[in-house]
């Protein structure tokens, strides 16, 4: 059983889409399940300013994905890339347990997405 902010997160996404103007992207995909999410940063005095996604998953893959986008958003990129797959549960009134890994999705495409925008600054 889904929480309500679970709910409310898959039936109406925060920041859906994608950035045309962006400074980093990150992909990654679930090879079990099939599920995979891509993330898109813009960085701004070193804080993500704006930051989307696009997800093909299942309802908890998505509701997470767009819980980590508020999460993040506003964030100076050192403290973004230390979000944890755990920490988007509990933000979400926590996930039934097969859908625990569904929250990795976000965690890691935020990292990677820094990981770009850092490898294309240097
Ligand atoms: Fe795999 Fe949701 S079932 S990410």
């Amino acid at each position: 059983m889904y929480s309500d902010k679970v709910l409310e997160h898959f039936k109406h996404p925060k920041n859906l889409g994608e950035l045309t103007d962006y400074d980093g992207i990150g992909f990654v995909g679930d090879p079990d399940c099939g599920d995979h999410l891509k993330v898109w940063i813009k960085v701004d005095d070193n804080k993500i300013s704006q930051i989307s996604f696009k997800c093909q998953g299942c309802p908890a893959a998505i509701a997470t994905s767009s819980m980590m986008t508020e999460i993040v958003k506003g964030l100076a990129i050192e403290e973004a890339s230390k979000i944890t797959d755990h920490l988007i549960s509990v933000a979400l009134g926590g996930l039934p347990e097969p859908k625990e890994h569904c929250s990795n999705l976000g965690a890691s495409a935020i990292r990677k997405a820094i990981d770009d925008y850092l490898a294309k600054k240097a």
